[in-house]
């Protein structure tokens, strides 16, 4: 398992590209089930999870050329035929994500077996949204052997309120009513700017949407939809991984190619705690070097503060003064940082799903363990601030969703180097 190496205490500065949205790029490829035509996708980016999406898709009959040497983030996916309906356990386990194949496989081809997600470092992560929700569009739905089996002899459009905000739910759920037979209305969606990604990607394709991005969207279903091109949003959890890291080891770090809009939150939360930002339309300055003062933060669905940023933050926050509480509202167990952190002298403590950070602290580098990929992000920033050598064990994980991040931050001067395994 490669490990990365890291000395703190250099200050970064100069520009940095973010790549395309992971979790944007997953429902689109997903997308490619619901045509028999191919679906042209750019900006991909290179990560674990968009390699084990195209792994699952070819399982299930999709013909994936190799991306053209000259763009490896652009993706030609073609299903001319549902070979088979079944996500094998083995590529489930190692992504969620995989779950986002049910409703398009439903849609396209009546049929979906998809192996239990089970838990992962962060929390339980069950799909019974997901399921009552393509029940009510029609699918019968049959748990056995840790395997979820979908059927249905043709999905009729309905009215589904979601108990709980779900993003991939909402995804899910979107594809497949977009091939259902008349109007379905989705209520207490989620927000998020990949769930509009996906719709406009959708609409390209012929389907009928009306208000993503809000809490309610509606879908007028279609006998069939076409192959499409679209380019995937940035990633704004990358993005905001560079905005922290500038504010904790910072001069001047520009991040470009980055949607700002979809940052207000996180800016709003930085500003509190005193860092300078500066935006212009596809970009974001930070500057670092500044006194840093302790804030309250809660995660919550979009447009609220990104749970996938609340490990990240809380970094910069063991560099604040004063005492910052940080409640973690969406999953139940994503404070795994949290002792690694401390290991490296930070002082945070849990009380249930809050944590209670004082600083300032100083980081002294050490040999740490990431178990989850927000939580090896966090720590990768944690080694920037530290004094002397952070290493950092299992970043496979870390791969799964950031794109060459120890290149990115070497190229703004970190001194930050992968130590591949044998
Ligand atoms: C998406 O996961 C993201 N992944 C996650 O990013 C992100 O943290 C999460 O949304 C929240 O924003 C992708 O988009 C691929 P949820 P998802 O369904 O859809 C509960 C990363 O780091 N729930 O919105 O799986 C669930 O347990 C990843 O890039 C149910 O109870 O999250 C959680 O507590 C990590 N039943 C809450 O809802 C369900 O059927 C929100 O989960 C579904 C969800």
């Amino acid at each position: 398992m490669d490990k990365l190496r890291i000395v703190g205490g250099h200050r970064l500065s100069g520009r940095v590209e973010v790549s395309g949205a992971k979790n944007a790029s997953l429902p689109a490829m997903a997308a490619s089930l619901l045509t028999d035509q191919t679906l042209k996708l750019d900006n991909v980016p290179a990560v674990w999870d968009t390699s084990t999406m195209r792994r699952l898709l070819g399982e299930l009959g999709a013909q994936l050329p190799r991306a053209p040497r000259d763009d490896p983030h652009r993706l030609e996916i073609t299903v001319p035929s549902v070979r088979s309906f079944e996500a094998p356990y083995e590529l489930v386990k190692t992504m969620r994500a995989s779950v986002l194949v049910l409703g398009p496989l439903l849609a396209r081809h009546g049929r979906a077996r998809v192996s239990l997600p089970g838990g992962c470092a962060i929390g339980a992560r069950p799909i019974d949204l997901h399921l009552s929700a393509l029940e009510k569009l029609g699918a019968t739905v049959r748990i056995e052997h840790g395997f979820v089996d979908v059927q249905s002899d043709g999905l009729r459009g309905t009215e589904i309120y979601f108990d709980n905000v779900t993003v991939t739910g909402t995804e899910n759920v979107l594809m497949a009513a977009c091939l259902a037979k008349g109007e379905t209305v989705l209520e207490n969606c989620a927000h998020e700017p990949e769930v509009v990604d996906l719709a406009h990607l959708l609409g390209r394709m012929g389907a009928h949407i009306q208000g993503a991005g809000t809490g309610t969207i509606r879908v007028s279903g279609v006998e069939r939809l076409e192959g499409a091109t679209h380019t995937v949003i940035p990633d704004r959890i990358e993005a905001g991984t560079f905005l922290v890291a500038g504010a904790i080891a910072g001069d001047e770090i520009d991040i470009i190619r980055c949607d700002p809009s979809h940052l207000s939150a996180l800016l709003e939360k930085l500003s509190e705690i005193g860092v300078e930002t500066r935006v212009a339309d596809k970009s974001v300055r930070v500057k670092g070097g500044v006194r840093l003062r302790a804030t309250n933060v809660r995660t919550l669905p979009y447009p609220g503060f990104p749970t996938d940023m609340q490990a990240q933050l809380m970094t910069l926050l063991t560099q604040a003064e004063g005492t910052s509480l940080v409640a973690e509202t969406i999953f139940e167990n994503r404070f795994m940082h949290v002792a690694e952190l401390n290991r490296m002298g930070a002082h945070v403590r849990l009380d249930g799903r809050t944590a209670v950070v004082t600083g300032p602290t100083p980081l002294s580098g050490a040999r740490v363990m990431a178990t989850d990929l927000r939580a090896s992000a966090c720590l990768v920033l944690a080694g920037l601030a530290a004094d002397g050598q952070t290493l950092i064990d299992r970043v496979y994980h870390l791969d799964r969703g950031y794109e060459r991040l120890e290149v990115k931050l070497a190229s703004l001067g970190a001194e930050i180097e992968r130590l591949a395994s044998g």
